[in-house]
């Protein structure tokens, strides 16, 4: 970032008006002496404050951090809007290695940026940031979801991403298969971190075969002692690669790359890792190989249903029920894509732009 007062623009020179032209409100939030280098993004705010996670990571860049704020906050817009939640879309980054500036009062410093922004934007937890975390960050702010249980919060927020994306394999099995289950299906993991570990045991309960990967000894010696009945393979290329009838991207961004549309044999592509596809037009090319792609921020929208619920006293059984609605939700992306002629992931899009101006718009009709 330039000291001088012209457009703010990013480390590579680009200007971040251009970059994120669909955006309400970007907030650099910088405190010397905690170390807290942050980045708030509000996307849309068209259906209530946006929400969405702090991620705490090392960037290499200022200029990674805005990129990867203003596309993390859209996808929120997305996601809340397609999940049926009163909420628009927020991300925030916070820039450097948590393991060694992550404190009490630099959490608490982030704290107060966001109390700042009045309620425009609710945080959560993300990659780097935990349920602890946001306790700290309450302290000095009203706006924050996703605490501990011992704070009234609603914890881990796996729990339902994990069910709320095996509700979306569900509806892609029975869009596929005729029946909305996976009994005697072969579903590969690729990623048994919090939510590919509850998203095993949801298969197999239902009696699917499960084949999973990890790149984290210590995550793939856990699901062994869990469940000793699951194949595990030694990497995601020999996991793409293996007979498989679904394939369940649970680890980073980006899997869905041109190599791996062109190997996979599976006929659904359903996970709960954000950011699937590795670049536009690839949801072209897996439908074309007759791959049924369930778009991953429709299906993995158990977590943000689950710290949403906590904003109106925390439920686990009303937020259940609401992730249970994926299912629904996933089955008329399917059919809207059918009736549409379009990939899944557009007619996600479409259902979610519409909400957002159908819904949004009625905040033009005045009320005192
Ligand atoms: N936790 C949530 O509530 C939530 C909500 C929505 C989306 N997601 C997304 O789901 C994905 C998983 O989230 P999580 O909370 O389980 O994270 P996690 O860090 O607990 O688990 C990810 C796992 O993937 C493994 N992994 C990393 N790179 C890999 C690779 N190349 N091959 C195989 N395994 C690899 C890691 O070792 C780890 O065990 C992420 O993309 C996340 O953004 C999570």
């Amino acid at each position: 970032m330039s000291g001088a007062p012209t457009t703010p623009s990013t480390a590579a020179g680009v200007d971040v008006f251009d970059l994120g032209d669909e955006h309400e409100q970007v907030v650099f939030c910088n405190d010397r002496s905690t170390g807290l280098k942050a980045i708030i993004a509000i996307h849309s705010t068209a259906l209530g404050p946006g929400l969405g996670g702090t991620r705490f990571y090392p960037y290499p860049s200022t200029d990674a951090a805005v990129t990867d704020v203003l596309a993390l906050s859209r996808g929120m817009s997305y996601k809340n809007a397609l999940a049926g939640l009163d909420l628009g879309g927020g991300k925030a980054v916070i820039i450097g290695d948590p393991a060694v500036i992550k404190t009490e009062a630099l959490l608490r410093a982030y704290g107060r940026f966001v109390q700042s922004l009045n309620g425009r934007y609710f945080t959560a937890c993300d990659v780097g940031t935990f349920s602890e975390d946001m306790d700290h960050v309450a302290r000095e702010c009203d706006f924050v979801t996703g605490r501990t249980v011992a704070h009234g919060g609603a914890g881990d927020s796996s729990v339902l991403t994990a069910y709320g994306t095996f509700q979306g394999m569900r509806a892609a099995a029975e869009q596929v298969w005729g029946e909305a289950t996976l009994a005697g299906r072969t579903v590969g993991v690729a990623g048994v971190g919090k939510v590919g570990r509850h998203l095993v045991t949801h298969l197999l309960e239902d009696g699917a075969t499960v084949v999973v990967t990890d790149v984290h000894q210590p995550a793939v010696d856990r699901i062994r002692d869990e469940h000793p009945e699951v194949r595990v393979v030694e990497s995601t290329d020999a996991l793409v690669a293996s007979e498989l009838d679904v394939y369940a991207p649970c680890a980073l961004g980006g899997a869905l790359s041109d190599e791996v549309v062109e190997t996979l044999s599976a006929s659904i592509v359903c996970g709960a890792a954000n950011n699937q596809l590795a670049h536009p037009g690839i949801e072209k090319r897996l439908e074309e190989r007759g791959v049924l792609y369930a778009p991953d921020y429709c299906v993995n929208s158990g977590g943000v249903i689950q710290v949403a619920d906590e904003l109106e006293g925390f439920s686990f059984d009303r937020a259940h029920k609401r992730a249970t609605a994926i299912f629904d939700t996933t089955r008329r992306v399917f059919e809207l894509a059918k009736s549409d002629a379009v990939p899944p992931a557009v007619a996600a899009d479409r259902m979610a732009e519409r909400r957002m101006r159908e819904v949004g718009r009625l905040r033009g009709i005045h009320l005192r």
